[in-house]
């Protein structure tokens, strides 16, 4: 039987499909937002016969020319790597090329939401930490996406033509997008491999600024790899249950200092924190990465042990809340399902160590942002 566009035979389906995907059209909306290195665009991928796909559009900076083809070839190895997957926590990559040579662009999964930041701090701007349930909500949720995307893409050994292993290697909660039907999406796989390729442009004060959610080893020049992604996760749980991993105030060569040292406060596990949830969180910020849970699934299945043993059930009915709320469509906060947990309190003031003088100095939570 005939098809107004293509025939379905197996020689000419290539030439057919590539005239179908020729009249595709991007329509860019609303900027969504930026990053350090990239503008994320709200947009419409148009086909033929009017079907419509919601999109974003992710733009990078130029590249600079004399590492062009490194971090071009970098990206797109990344990009070839989560393309192949499909997992509901981890946002799909549909297409990655480069506009006028020197800017590469993504088109991937809309995620129509917030992200983690945003709602880290709607929680601050209260003097709150994430509630429990939402926090093992979360961690589970991420994990499951990390192991997934190490899973699913096949192992390590990418060196021999194999495919590559999808570490994330740059997670930080603005890689955690939240949407409106509370999901958890993680995005930007693989970038810190493309930071390092671009390490000789990259300023000692982002290094810094990023220091709090990378791995000790990595710091100081390993490889990420699995257990890092444990390292990056425990220090978001660590973020939302209890707060910054470092004062806010520190400085940059201060930061880097600790975060090579793999500190976290010292009073850090709050007692309010359950037995079981401390020594997880433990395990996941040991400075030494043989001693963390050897994959994100390791540590998902004990996140949700804990979760079941408190009879916390999903949480996902709370994010879908707490997102709505944020985007301020949401339902008033006393219209909240009632079983959320309160709170967990957050201790006025931690006593920071300095890993190499071992001194110790107070500093007191970070303020709510200024709105
Ligand atoms: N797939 C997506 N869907 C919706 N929003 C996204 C998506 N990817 C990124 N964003 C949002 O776009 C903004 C910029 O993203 P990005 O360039 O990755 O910044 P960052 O360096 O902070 O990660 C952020 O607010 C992020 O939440
Ligand atoms: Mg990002």
């Amino acid at each position: 039987m005939g098809h107004p566009h293509f025939r379905l035979t197996r020689q000419e389906t290539d030439t057919a499909f590539g005239d179908a995907a020729a009249g595709r059209t991007v329509v860019l909306g609303d900027e969504i937002g930026s990053g350090s290195s990239a503008t994320v665009y709200r947009a419409k991928l148009v086909h033929a016969w009017g079907i419509e796909r919601p999109i974003a559009v992710k733009v990078f900076d130029a590249t600079a020319s004399d590492d062009r083809d490194a971090v071009l070839g970098t990206m797109a190895a990344a990009a070839r790597g989560v393309a192949q997957l499909h997992h509901p926590n981890v946002a799909q990559v549909y297409e990655f090329g480069v506009l006028d040579g020197a800017r590469p662009f993504v088109f991937e999964e809309l995620v129509d939401g917030a992200s983690l930041p945003t709602l880290i701090a709607d929680y601050e701007s209260k003097g709150q930490r994430v509630p429990l349930d939402l926090a093992l909500f979360l961690g589970v949720e991420i994990a499951e996406g990390l192991d997934g995307a190490r899973t699913g893409a096949g192992s390590c050994d990418g060196a021999s033509g194999g495919r590559m292993c999808l570490v994330h290697g740059d997670l930080s909660a603005r890689e955690v997008l939240l949407s409106k039907l509370g999901e958890v999406k993680l995005t930007d796989f693989g970038g810190a491999s493309a930071a390092r390729v671009v390490s000789s442009i990259r300023s000692y004060s982002s290094v810094a600024k990023r220091a709090a959610t990378i791995a000790p080893e990595v710091i100081g020049g390993d490889e990420p790899g699995p257990r890092s992604d444990v390292f990056s996760l425990g220090t978001l749980l660590w973020e939302m249950l209890v707060g910054p991993r470092f004062p806010r105030d520190l400085e940059d060569a201060s930061v880097l200092l600790h975060a090579r040292a793999g500190y976290v406060h010292t009073t850090v596990f709050d007692p309010q924190l359950p037995a079981p949830l401390k020594a997880v969180l433990r395990r996941a910020l040991d400075p030494d990465p043989s001693k963390r849970f050897p994959h994100a699934g390791a540590f998902a299945f004990e996140l949700r042990r804990i979760a079941l043993a408190m009879g916390v059930g999903d949480g996902r009915v709370f994010l879908r809340y707490a997102v709505k709320r944020l985007r301020g469509e949401g339902a008033p906060d006393d219209a909240m399902p009632t079983g959320e947990i309160e709170a967990v309190p957050t201790s006025s003031d931690l006593v920071v160590a300095t890993p190499a003088s071992g001194t110790v100095r107070k500093a007191t939570r970070a303020e709510p942002p200024v709105s």
